[in-house]
């Protein structure tokens, strides 16, 4: 099999893709599906990489696409080598790698290091026999002296982190599902065996890695009990601050082994799911150049509506990312409610998404987009019969994770040109929000992610510019960027009233608004921004 490789490289072109791209997340059960089963699969993606092309994006990352039961969507691995049966085979991975490479498309897949799945055949021989070679692949022990588990930890799914194998008489810790157990990266054949899954998939080609909560694969070595917090009573994984079953300082010699690998390879990329919400820990998985490419900095997932709260986590992740690392920025995924929807206002349409969409797009740091938003994809409510994600069940409904998860809607019909069956999850509202009508239209949301991706592409300032925040008015977050005498001016207005900003001085240079032909300024001195609308603009 020939291996695939993008055309360009840094030492082509000049620009290291991650750095100066902008990242498309794929859930691939619900982006195409090619087969009419009703699941999205590679087929699909493939067959819909224009769009994205057309769109804009550099890169795509795709969530587990590998062998799975499926107790969790994928993030439950049976096998790392290897492409689920739903989602297709390698030769269908090649082509869509190979495809995607023609268009100067990069892939991203998501690795799954902290645990695996219960029918992972290392799993299956470790809970075998107390005296199994692959018996310490797993964290297995004793019961705790009285009974009962060996320490208090919780699993973030609800429960205990730990579960009793009757005939063998030990515990293994799961740090989610009981059907995740935790691999034990304290075991050097662990680490040999998950450095071999990475080069399985580098050596085919792929550009890199999304890394799934990979600030838990190193815990307190004597695995001592979480102190709780105060009054934190019945609050399951709440209840505890999670100081010994994640993010041991000895995670940072993990992930310098793991940059290893990577470093055997040119060009590919590490973006971890550092999912503690303090940048200062988040920005530590950096390293000095030797760990992370990317840390997730999932603070603007929990942001309100708010300039100010923007402002402040923007400028802070920006100043605690080292030199040597890039920060990014994200605002929706797989796990957190659609940001049309958590930022919904009645007065104003698509407006704030229209401003988050600026405000990604033209931040400093690599955007990652989730599908869908670029038509403004909202929630989608779920009838309780019709739920799927494990969350519903192990902790609420209302905590499922399904209303962000639904099929790409393609077109305004009742399947969304998604599937010819019976799609896994409810299509939602495809009148308002789908990519056929939006095309058409250069007054929609897309066709703005479009320019706003065009912009970023042309623009230097905004690719690589230093930021610097604008004085402003209450309830607007303006900053500069500058970079090789190029400036960029933008300013967010977050306020439901219209305001006036002075963005600096002269002719704006090219302007891009986020509301389709809104009167642009002469002079940056006098912007005016209606309620909910941004304005970037281009100097030099
Ligand atoms: C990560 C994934 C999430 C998954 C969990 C367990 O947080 O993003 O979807 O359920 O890890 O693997």
């Amino acid at each position: 099999m020939p291996i695939s490789r993008p055309r360009t490289n840094e030492a082509t072109t000049g620009r290291l893709w991650w750095r100066d791209g902008v990242v498309y997340q794929i859930y691939p059960r619900s982006f195409m599906d090619s087969n009419g089963d009703g699941v999205g699969d590679l087929e699909g993606i493939r067959q819909r990489l224009d769009h994205l092309v057309w769109l804009g994006v550099d890169a795509i990352w795709i969530s587990p696409c590998f062998p799975s039961p499926m107790k969790d969507f994928g993030y439950d691995v049976a096998d790392y080598c290897d492409i689920e049966p739903l989602f297709g085979d390698l030769g269908d991975f090649d082509r869509l790698l190979a495809d995607a490479h023609a268009r100067d498309l990069r892939i991203l897949l998501d690795w799954v290091p902290n645990h695996t799945s219960d029918q992972h055949p290392w799993f299956l021989a470790s809970r075998s026999s107390r005296d199994d070679p692959k018996r310490d692949f797993y964290v297995w022990r004793d019961p705790a002296p009285g009974g009962g588990p060996p320490n208090n930890w919780k699993a973030v799914f609800g429960g205990d982190a730990w579960e009793l194998d009757e005939a063998t008489g030990q515990y293994y810790l799961h740090s989610f599902l009981p059907e995740q157990p935790d691999l034990d990266w304290r075991n050097p054949e662990v680490v040999r065996a998950m450095h071999a899954t990475l080069r399985f998939w580098l050596d085919r080609g792929v550009d890199g890695f999304r890394m799934d909560v990979i600030h838990k694969i190193a815990k307190d070595p004597e695995l001592r009990d979480n102190p709780l917090v105060p009054g934190g009573e019945g609050r399951g994984y709440g209840s505890q601050e999670h100081v010994n079953d994640e993010n041991h300082d000895d995670v940072h010699a993990l992930l310098r082994g793991i940059r290893g690998v990577f470093d055997e390879y040119d060009e590919r990329m590490a973006v971890g799911e550092v999912y503690i919400l303090d940048p200062r820990k988040v920005s530590r998985f950096y390293g000095d150049g030797d760990e992370l490419h990317q840390a997730f900095n999932f603070k603007l997932t929990h942001a309100r509506w708010d300039a100010a709260e923007f402002e402040r986590e923007v400028l802070f992740f920006d100043e605690l990312v080292p030199e040597v690392g890039w920060p990014n920025l994200v605002l929706g995924s797989h796990d957190a409610p659609r940001h049309a929807s958590r930022y919904d206002h009645p007065e104003h349409g698509d407006g704030r998404a229209r401003v988050a969409a600026m405000l990604l797009l033209t931040g400093r740091g690599t955007p990652f987009l989730y599908y869908g938003e670029e038509i403004g994809m909202r929630n989608v409510e779920i009838p309780e019969d019709r739920l799927q994600d494990p969350l519903a069940w192990t902790l609420h409904p209302k905590v499922s994770r399904d209303p962000e998860r639904t099929p790409m809607q393609w077109e305004d019909a009742p399947k969304a040109g998604f599937s010819t069956g019976d799609p896994w999850l409810p299509i939602g509202d495809t009148a308002a929000h789908n990519v056929t009508a939006q095309r058409d239209e250069p007054s929609s949301l897309m066709n703005l992610y479009r320019e706003l991706l065009a912009l970023r592409r042309e623009s230097g300032a905004l690719r690589r510019g230093s930021l610097r925040a604008l004085p402003s008015p209450d309830g607007v977050f303006a900053f500069e960027r500058t970079h090789e005498g190029q400036r960029a001016a933008v300013a967010l207005n977050f306020s439901d009233a219209p305001v006036e900003v002075s963005l600096g001085q002269g002719a704006p240079g090219r302007v891009l608004h986020t509301v389709h032909g809104a009167a642009l300024p002469d002079d940056l001195a006098k912007v005016h921004l209606p309620a909910a609308s941004g304005i970037c603009a281009i100097q030099g």
